[in-house]
């Protein structure tokens, strides 16, 4: 199967996996309103066409928080990647370490710290969430440290879990889950063989070497729901401020007066982000969302955004909003589903090369050079 565009994968994907691991990454909260809304204001985002500039060279490298990317893309933290591929968060980095850009492990990933960290040469970057438990919290950060990751990214817009009813629909939870997982593992035999039977174990492993017991995939929600902090407040991030010594991105902020706090609160940078339309449907797109929050903090901290970037076009548009760097997650989980680590290299290929189209006819060289002015006005 050739693909030849980044968007290909969604639909192969959803060929290769059980149906309870697609919808899982697929799917939003509520009607998910606020997923279709990432996507289409986004693609709505128009592009500003200039012509006979000679943009035979062009430069897509950037640096963010110390270090340089070859392209302003990074890929965001994606719980239970495991799943998707054998040992699917080492592939993972693996990809994004060959072309020069940061991955994000997630704290609920299948491998452990410890099992990809040597398996790359540039720093990875960590995501965490507000915990009840704060010894797991700090055991996991000194684990982080210790692996040399370099950047922390802490989630913030998950004090309780969004309703996802495609979960209960597809399997992922819902009655007879655990029996529905096994049918439809039967039902595809490429996956359960490649990732179900070689890819094991299946647990959180950042969590199980912490409880020093196996979590399985059943421990997951159970153990996220027990765990979310409803009380958690700008002085609970204090002791991670202090604790951490490396840069600390706060992820899941939408609103331009949460961005101005942020700068107050001493972060390195902000993901304007709603979690890919998994927490509070309803709430603005990204796209809608990130340009008064760049009017507001632009320039005092890295800017970071996801939520409905699936192509090269995407990462540019969000450029031209106000991002310094664009994160995807769904795009990527797709391309590693289908074709492993090959998968998301040839994804972050395709989407290089949508970018430099996007470049080459907006009159953009550098990165640098890709604002507002790349956008029709309306
Ligand atoms: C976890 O962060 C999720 O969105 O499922």
């Amino acid at each position: 199967m050739i693909i030849s565009a980044s968007t290909d994968y969604r639909e192969a994907a959803r060929r290769r996996l059980p149906p309870f691991l697609f919808h899982y990454g697929d799917g939003g909260a509520y009607a998910e309103y606020t997923l279709q809304h990432n996507v289409s204001d986004l693609a709505g985002v128009a592009l500003r066409q200039r012509v006979l500039n000679d943009m035979s060279q062009l430069d897509l490298s950037t640096r963010l928080l110390g270090e340089t990317l070859s392209m302003p893309v990074a890929l965001a933290p994606v719980g239970l990647t495991g799943m998707y591929a054998r040992r699917g968060e080492v592939q993972t980095a693996r990809a994004a370490d060959r072309k020069g850009i940061p991955y994000t492990m997630s704290t609920v990933s299948v491998c452990p710290i410890e099992e990809v960290a040597p398996e790359i040469s540039r720093p990875m970057w960590f995501q965490l969430y507000v915990l009840k438990d704060r010894g797991f919290m700090k055991s996991v950060l000194e684990r982080a440290r210790a692996a040399g990751v370099s950047t922390l990214v802490f989630t913030v817009d998950m004090p309780v879990p969004g309703a996802r009813y495609r979960d209960a629909h597809a399997g992922m939870s819902g009655p007879y889950a655990a029996l529905r997982r096994y049918v439809q593992a039967a039902l595809h035999p490429r996956w359960a063989w490649d990732v179900g039977l070689r890819g094991r174990p299946h647990d959180l492993g950042n969590v199980s070497r912490y409880l020093g017991k196996p979590t399985g995939l059943e421990d997951y929600i159970g153990w996220l729901g027990a765990n979310f902090d409803p009380s958690i407040s700008w002085k609970d991030l204090q002791w991670i401020r202090d604790f951490w010594q490396g840069p600390m991105i706060i992820k899941g902020i939408l609103d331009p007066d949460d961005a101005r706090e942020a700068v107050r609160f001493g972060a390195d940078g902000i993901v304007v982000s709603n979690h890919g339309g998994r927490q509070l449907d309803g709430v603005l797109s990204t796209a809608r969302a990130l340009p008064a929050i760049a009017d507001a903090v632009k320039g005092q901290i890295a800017l970071l955004a996801d939520s409905g970037v699936r192509t090269g076009l995407d990462v540019v548009r969000m450029l031209a909003l106000g991002a310094d760097t664009v994160l995807l997650g769904r795009a990527w989980l797709y391309a590693l589903a289908v074709g492993g680590q090959a998968g998301v290299a040839n994804l972050l290929d395709l989407i290089e090369k949508e970018m430099r189209v996007a470049m080459t006819l907006t009159g953009a060289r550098t990165i640098a050079d890709i604002s507002r002015d790349s956008l029709v006005r309306a």
